[in-house]
């Protein structure tokens, strides 16, 4: 049953029923149109109301709905809407806790709105690239005023009802509950009360749509939204088409309006960035999936969380527990290195307190949860010990030979490596079932992604455990299979390596970083790479050295740590730094050594144009993604997304390396990778289109 209809005297209730937020799918939408007919025809009903079950009026769209047929069907949301537009008993909408996107909708059509305090109220259609396009663009500005409305759609943002409802002049509530629990008697109290008024009288019966819809500065109010929206929204259509819309609601009828309002809809639907934004917001949801460990699947309580090591990770790692309620003790190996750990987490609340981000007793709420040991025994009753020491396997043994000593049964153990096999770590315990990676990624108080690294004996509950955990912890996490790198830093590892021989075949870092950010990247690899440290790569690539002496590599990087230019934390990299200061500023220094190496090797440095730059950094993500697919090391290509919109600064508006490459058509970036086998300079074995990305583009079919 998607939707109830009960009678109550004289008024009929039509209650939304389709969990978890009574989603407008088809058979609710046509139980709410049966709903009001059965009403109409009852003669002993005057007045409806509808209203929604459990936690919320409605949240809109019917997700599961989506790209499916069904969402078209009729009745659709237009249509359910003037079946309440044209009843001639009135229809109350009684609303409480979640009233957004359809849900709003069709509340805008109810001819009366009563709410409760502490309801979400928004239009969040910008935030998937589109606009309302029920009406909300017309409706809203007439209810709430142009200003207030606008500032709604074009944020996307959620308000509360309370807010809405004081504000003068406003239209939207005709009245505010008392209190939540309360809702359901006033609403039934005016429900009786305008049902007996309006069979009284032949008074029409109250409707948004008649409202006038004016703005006092008219179009110089619009000139001024236009500069303020497309100057905050650079790169996504939508937040300018709203403000058209809005616009047609001052100027047009509103029939005409709805129509506009309609297309403009229907052209948002088809541009690149809404199907980035709609991939991203399914992706999202579908990563905390794991399609062999079922969602009931019990899970292990948390409750004390021990980290070790109070290094750069272990203290970022601490911090989004302390910042969830949940008690940490940190271990190290000397009391200076706890102090100086902590130190570095007071520094950083103590930061955002001085921003007002953070209120004083919020922070020593955190603070006191947070204690400190030298001694193991002190997290004999932690449910989840992450480990943080340095990146070596000896020490790793040693940390979870103790761990395996002391934690008490059920523990979940987790290793935050970031190029260790997890497999040889569980392996250093009799319990390996109970192990498992947390790869955060540095900040990890401030970065969302959590690679989740699934060894081969980790339990199905501890994964249920860690993914639940990583929502508490408002992380955005993504299971990954063992190898070197996990996904992230696998595929990096291909991409750095074209930054590279862009570099010997004629392109400078600051071409190749310009191209990619004006891609969109956040920042481009060579600037990236003075950010986390040129010296983690070097330390890499020595390492592959003897472990794939097959893998070919551009030499410059080396010779650039060679000459101890890190990056920012050394003052010099790839650029030069002025003390103090992060300004990346092209180096003389550095361009002498790329042109003293491509003399070395012999190279006659080319011309490399913008697009060359961005597809081979781009495809080389996708190539390398589609052999992490066919590995198995992740789950489906939109997890590999999620980690690069999440953890790589990938732009959110392309949708991630996968969902780009199917934008671009599989068939023509296998054919560019073809070419660009042809190089001579580049690795010809690597373009070679991994065997699934071969077969998808030879069946015309995509990633996903
Ligand atoms: P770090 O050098 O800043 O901190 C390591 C801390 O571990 C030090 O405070 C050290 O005193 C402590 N430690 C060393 N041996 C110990 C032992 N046996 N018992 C207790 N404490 C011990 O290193 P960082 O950067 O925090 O890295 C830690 C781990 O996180 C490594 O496995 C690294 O690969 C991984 N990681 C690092 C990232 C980064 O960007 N720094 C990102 C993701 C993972």
């Amino acid at each position: 049953m998607t939707a109830e209809y009960k009678v109550h005297g004289a008024v009929a209730v039509i209650t939304l029923n389709n969990p978890p937020v009574n989603g407008l799918g088809l058979a609710t939408r046509r139980a709410v149109v049966e709903g009001v007919k059965q009403a109409q025809g009852d003669a002993a009903v005057q007045a409806i109301i509808i209203t929604g079950a459990g936690a919320a009026f409605s949240g809109g769209a019917d997700i599961k709905e989506f790209g499916k047929e069904s969402a078209m069907q009729e009745p659709n949301l237009h249509s359910v809407i003037a079946a309440v537009e044209q009843s001639t008993k009135p229809v109350v909408a009684a609303i409480h806790t979640v009233c957004m996107g359809g849900g709003l909708e069709l509340a805008l059509g109810c001819h009366y709105r009563i709410v409760a305090p502490g309801t979400s109220i928004a239009l969040p259609e910008v935030k998937l690239g589109l606009l309302p396009g029920a009406g909300g663009t017309q409706r809203l500005p007439r209810a709430l005023g142009v200003e207030a409305a606008l500032n709604m759609i074009v944020s996307g943002e959620t308000v509360k009802s309370e807010m809405l409802a004081m504000a003068p002049g406003q239209k939207l509530f005709d009245k505010l509950s008392a209190s939540a629990e309360s809702l359901a008697a006033e609403a039934l109290a005016l429900a009786q009360d305008v049902g007996e008024r309006h069979a009284a009288s032949s008074e029409p019966l109250p409707l948004v749509r008649n409202l006038p819809c004016k703005h006092p500065l008219g179009d110089a109010y619009f000139g001024f939204a236009r500069n303020m929206v497309g100057g905050m929204s650079k790169n996504y259509p939508a937040p300018l088409k709203c403000v058209d819309a809005v616009e047609a609601a001052t100027k047009r009828k509103i029939a005409d309006g709805l129509l506009f309002e309609r297309e403009l809809f229907v052209n948002l639907m088809w541009t690149p960035e809404s199907r980035a934004l709609r991939h991203l917001f399914m992706a999202e949801r579908a990563a905390s999936k794991i399609a062999d460990v079922p969602s009931d699947t019990p899970v292990r309580n948390v409750q004390k969380v021990g980290v070790i090591g109070a290094g750069t990770m272990g203290g970022g790692i601490s911090m989004n527990f302390l910042n969830a309620g949940i008690p940490v003790t940190i271990l190290e190996t000397k009391q200076e290195a706890l102090d100086r750990g902590v130190a570095t987490i007071r520094k950083n609340y103590e930061a955002q307190v001085n921003k007002g981000k953070l209120k004083e007793d919020k922070y020593a709420q955190r603070m006191a949860l947070l204690t400190t040991t030298l001694a193991y025994d002190d997290l004999k009753d932690c449910d989840l010990i992450i480990e943080a020491v340095f990146e070596e396997l000896g020490v790793k043994e040693a940390v979870f030979t103790q761990l395996d000593a002391v934690a008490k049964p059920g523990a979940i153990l987790a290793s935050n490596t970031s190029t260790l096999d997890v497999d040889k770590i569980a392996g250093f315990t009799k319990r390996p079932q109970d192990v498992v990676g947390m790869h955060f990624f540095s900040p990890a108080n401030v970065m969302k992604l959590l690679e989740v690294v699934r060894g081969k004996a980790t339990a199905k509950d501890v994964l249920a455990t860690v993914m639940k955990l990583a929502k508490k912890i408002k992380k955005t996490a993504v299971v990954s299979g063992v190898c070197d790198g996990f996904i992230g830093n696998r595929m990096i590892e291909q991409y750095s390596r074209q930054a590279g021989f862009l570099l010997d075949e004629g392109a400078t870092p600051q071409q190749v970083d310009k191209a990619v950010e004006k891609f969109g990247f956040a920042m481009g690899p060579f600037r990236m790479g003075d950010l986390a440290g040129n010296d983690i790569g070097w330390a890499i690539r020595k390492r592959r050295a003897t472990e794939r002496a097959d893998m070919k590599y551009s030499r410059t990087a080396d010779k650039l740590c060679e000459l101890g230019r890190f990056g920012q934390k050394t003052g010099a990299g790839w650029y030069d730094y002025q003390a103090g200061k992060r300004d990346a500023i092209p180096s003389a220094l550095v361009e002498k050594l790329i042109e003293d190496h491509r003399k070395e090797l012999g190279i006659t440095p080319r011309k490399i144009s913008d697009e060359e730059i961005v597809q081979r950094l781009v495809y080389a993500l996708v190539n390398e993604g589609a052999h992490i697919l066919e590995d198995g090391i992740a789950g489906k290509s939109g997890d590999i997304d999620m980690v690069y919109l999440t953890g790589y600064g990938f732009p959110i508006y392309r949708g991630g390396p996968m969902h780009y490459a199917n934008e671009i058509g599989l068939g023509n970036v296998a054919r560019a990778m073809e070419r660009f086998a042809q190089n001579p300079l580049d690795d010809g074995k690597f373009w070679q289109p991994a065997p699934l990305l071969a077969r998808l583009a030879a069946e015309g079919k995509s990633f996903s």
